[in-house]
């Protein structure tokens, strides 16, 4: 069984610390993404659990075995890197094979294993050229094939399609998908790409500054960000983001940004407080000028076939409004809009924490 589970795993360099008591338990075979900005300890915390880098305090457990002390070798765990290092006088086989055969395995078994891995990487074809004569993607499996053949109980990725042109990338992140179908083994994936986690995970962690800001299923973190670093850096087109106050009056509470007032049934907040609400571009739809809660009117727009997104000016932020593409669109266009209540995000603006709302009027 390779579960992995850290236990207020801390991390000091020097007087520093860059990870600051980290709780996460990762089932058998599931696929982990961390993901966050550059410098919030992904790469830290990935080569503590590889055994790479020293753990300044908690413990790490693969399976119910605390392995604090356990060398890299003696994990049972593979890693794959951004820089693949392949040997480059040696043939995509034997680089394949070169870590078997550090540990004595026998040349028949050897073979077995690297035709195995070819096959499932769909590299058999390659298997006598040499790293400079493969392309960059072709590279990316040859390191995926050092990995596979040694058959580790667990994956642990560092953002493995960084150096890949975004044609690539996007290929070998189905592949890597396929794979981990086919093999089943518990994988931890760290990116700065919210869309590799997104895609790729069962579950995505997000990291800000060494702490764990939230975690949960793709859709969930999608869904119901709990804070507005969440909220932004989840989703692309980005999140749009309006200055507002809650008011209660006889009347009700809404959340009014300028000479916009949006009702709700309840805002668990006090009156005159400030706050963040939060917009999805999907969450801003054109409606017929009766029932629009502003109107404004497109100033950009890209048709990318699948939608058109448009940029236009509302309560003084640029917001982008995603459309379907048969929504006839042209510059200047009025362009009267309605927010779906159901999907609208209060943050406090102090704090920056998730603020609950009932939908409705009362
Ligand atoms: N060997 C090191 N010595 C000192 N500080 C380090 C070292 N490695 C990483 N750090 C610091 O730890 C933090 C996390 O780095 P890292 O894990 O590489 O982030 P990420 O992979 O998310 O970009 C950063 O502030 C970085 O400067
Ligand atoms: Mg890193």
């Amino acid at each position: 069984m390779a579960t992995i589970t850290l236990d207020k795993i801390v991390k000091n360099y020097g007087a520093v610390q860059a990870i600051h008591g980290i709780d996460l338990e990762i089932e058998d075979g599931e696929f982990v993404a961390l993901v966050g900005p550059s410098g919030c300890g992904k790469s830290t915390l990935l080569r503590m659990v590889a055994g790479l880098e020293d753990i300044s305090d908690g413990r790490l457990y693969i399976g119910d075995k605390v392995v604090n002390a356990v060398e890299p070798r003696d994990r049972d765990i593979a890693m794959v890197f951004q820089d693949y290092a392949l040997y480059p006088h040696m043939t995509v086989a034997d680089n394949i094979g070169f870590g078997l055969k550090m540990r004595k395995t026998t040349q028949s078994d050897r073979k077995a294993r690297i035709a195995e891995a070819a096959q499932m990487l769909q590299i058999e074809n390659l298997l006598d050229r040499r790293p400079a004569e493969l392309s960059g993607g072709q590279r990316q499996r040859v390191a995926m094939g050092r990995a596979i053949v040694r058959r580790p109980s667990a994956f642990l990725f560092d953002e493995p399609l960084s150096n890949l042109d975004a044609k690539l990338r996007v290929e070998m992140r189905t592949e890597i998908k396929r794979l981990h179908g086919l093999l089943g083994r518990t994988t931890i994936y760290v990116t700065h790409d919210q869309v590799e986690a997104l895609t790729l995970a069962d579950r995505v962690v997000i990291l800000k500054e060494g702490r764990i800001l939230q975690e949960g299923p793709p859709l969930a973190l999608y869904d119901t960000p709990t804070n507005r670093f969440v909220a932004e850096f989840i989703g692309s087109p980005q999140m749009n983001m309006f200055d507002g106050t809650v008011r209660h009056s006889e009347t009700g509470v809404c959340v009014e940004i300028g000479d916009l007032r949006l009702p709700f049934a309840r805002i668990d907040t006090a009156d005159g407080v400030r706050v963040h609400l939060g917009a999805r571009p999907e969450a801003i739809t054109p409606c017929v000028p009766d029932a629009a809660d502003v109107h404004t009117h497109v100033e950009v727009y890209e048709p990318l076939g699948s939608d058109t997104m448009v940029s236009a000016k509302i309560a003084g932020v640029m917001a982008v409004v995603r459309l379907s593409p048969e929504t006839p669109v042209a510059r200047g266009m009025d362009l009267p809009l309605r927010f779906d209540r159901s999907k609208l995000h209060l943050f406090s603006t102090k704090t920056g924490e998730r603020i609950k709302t009932v939908l409705g009027t009362v």
